[in-house]
């Protein structure tokens, strides 16, 4: 096993393959609401800086629980202060493509083979405007709506993170 979050965890499978790492939902319908609708948002994201996602999702009868996607790599926050205008950027393109990320923190931000900051993680997210979903946990659902302004207060906590951690290097 790769890592293991909130609602999922994440492996490492064929290294050969374009999309060897699998995330998977924990057991429990509520968990599943989240993987299906990050999976959704991925595939509607592919023309963005966001994890590539293999187009068939894993599924059974009912309904989607996990996906394939890229490899990516982990960028330490002395790299990510050197880098947070092409954070920005990144985050920006997404909320130009309608979608507020309701996640956005150093731990869901990594890097491609290319080194190009790569957004992860986006079982939180939705249309810009759209109504915080009921199967939302208490600390995503503080707003009535998905907005630009909750990613944005987040990008102000990275970006004071990354501040001192370039003071204390
Ligand atoms: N495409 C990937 N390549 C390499 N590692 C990955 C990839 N996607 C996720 N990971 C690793 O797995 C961790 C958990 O992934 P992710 O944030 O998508 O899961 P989560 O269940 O939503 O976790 P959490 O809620 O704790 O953030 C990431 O922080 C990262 O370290
Ligand atoms: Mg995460």
């Amino acid at each position: 096993m790769l890592d293991y979050g909130s609602y999922a965890y994440v492996r490492i499978l064929d290294k050969s393959s374009r999309y060897p790492i699998l995330k998977i939902a924990h057991r429990g319908d509520a968990k599943r609401h989240f993987i299906s609708r990050e999976f959704e948002m991925l595939r509607l994201l592919k023309t963005q800086p966001v994890v590539r996602v293999h187009e068939e999702p894993v599924s059974d009868e009912d309904g989607i629980f996990g996906f394939y996607m890229q490899k990516l790599s982990k960028i330490s926050r002395i790299e990510l202060a050197g880098r947070l205008e092409d954070l920005l950027d990144a985050i920006e393109r997404v909320h130009e493509a309608g979608i507020a990320i309701n996640d956005v923190s150093i731990s869901n931000v990594m890097v491609d083979a290319q080194n190009n900051i790569t957004l992860i993680d986006f079982g939180f997210a939705g249309r810009i405007g759209e109504r915080i979903p009921s199967f939302f946990p208490p600390w995503k659902s503080r707003r009535a709506l998905l907005s630009v302004e909750a990613d944005n207060e987040s990008i102000d906590e990275i970006c004071k993170i990354c501040k001192v951690s370039t003071l204390h290097n």
